[in-house]
């Protein structure tokens, strides 16, 4: 700690000397930071890995993208920045029970860390407090989900006896856990009939453990015409939809309302014909990366820690209004 401090402000030192020549930039050109994520081929993470990188080129240091896509990837991506002078990194980790292993590696080093989306968690199962976060207000978030889904089951004029409620789960994620909790609790009191909810727990976050989970589940249960299907993100509730097509449900029997707002979700409104994915709440990744790395460059430079945890909220994003909302949120 000491050798770092003293590192920095020597760092400092030698900046101001170089600002009367006219080169203030230069300290902090030398700050370096990695932003770590478990999925990188995701839209949403290449989002927030780009928003940082960009925030870094406005203020002047560098961000250094990384995959982390289990413990071994993101111990080595640490390693990694360690030997390349790195001060700290952000991460949404692969697993959050991995918390107190990073931690570990990231003290030795002396680097300080934020978490981005999913939050690591104790050997307690407890959120680490001590690590600064910054994620979706999930169980608020899960709420909006299931109101989406029950306003257009109201349009359509469907009876919620007749209708199967796909929930595809991932509860070793408790950020997911939330969201999927709050969906289901908006659907509930709204008077959808807690029996018609099928669970279809998926391994993974993405868009084929989803398909893999929910085939079954649609398979078993041939007797519903008309389902909603809700999930984590929207990855996972096009893995359903697409499940869905498989086994001949029509776009029109089908209402999956999805999180993030991500370039998965452009995709799919831009198709020319309509499909059961009907929206999603969009959240916006631009703001996570960017937020995160400027509240981790603000800690290593000037030694303010960020808060213990930001919440973030969400706007419902259709075919209709994807354009505009894509557009308000800087995505
Ligand atoms: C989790 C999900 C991502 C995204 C983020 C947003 O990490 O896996 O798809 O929803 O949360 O916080």
């Amino acid at each position: 700690m000491s050798f770092t401090s003293t590192f920095t402000r020597l760092t400092l030192g030698v900046s101001l000397a170089l600002g009367t020549l006219g080169s203030a930039q230069a300290a902090n050109d030398d700050v370096k930071m990695g932003f770590i994520v478990k999925k990188p081929e995701q839209a949403w993470f290449i989002n927030e890995q780009r928003a940082a990188t960009e925030l870094g080129e406005e203020m002047g240091f560098e961000v250094v993208r990384l995959a982390g896509e289990d413990g071994q990837q993101v111990l080595s991506a640490i390693d990694n920045l360690n030997s390349q002078g790195a001060k700290g990194f952000v991460i949404c980790p692969p697993d959050v029970r991995l918390g107190p292993a990073i931690m570990n590696r990231a003290n030795q080093y002396g680097m300080k860390v934020v978490t981005v989306d999913d939050r690591f968690v104790g050997s307690d199962g407890e959120p680490i407090e001590d690590v600064p976060h910054l994620g979706m207000s999930g169980y608020k978030i899960g709420q909006q989900v299931g109101e989406a889904i029950a306003a257009e089951m109201e349009a359509r004029g469907w009876d919620p006896q007749e209708v199967a409620a796909l929930r595809i789960t991932n509860y070793e994620l408790p950020t997911a856990k939330e969201r999927t909790d709050g969906a289901t609790d908006a659907l509930l009191e709204w008077g959808f009939p807690e029996d018609n909810i099928l669970d279809a727990p998926q391994q993974n976050t993405d868009t084929s453990s989803a398909f893999s989970a929910a085939s079954p589940v649609i398979s078993k249960n041939g007797d519903f015409e008309h389902w909603v299907i809700y999930a984590l993100n929207e990855e996972s509730v096009l893995g359903g939809v697409r499940a869905s097509e498989q086994y001949g449900l029509k776009a029109e029997d089908v209402i999956g309302v999805g999180i993030n707002g991500s370039g998965a979700a452009f995709a799919e409104f831009s198709r020319e014909n309509p499909t059961g994915f009907h929206g999603t709440v969009a959240v916006s990744s631009t703001m996570h990366g960017r937020q995160t790395a400027e509240d981790l460059y603000t800690w290593i430079t000037e030694g303010e820690k960020p808060p213990a945890n930001t919440e973030t909220s969400g706007t419902l994003m259709t075919r209709d209004n994807w354009e505009a909302v894509r557009e308000e949120l800087g995505l």
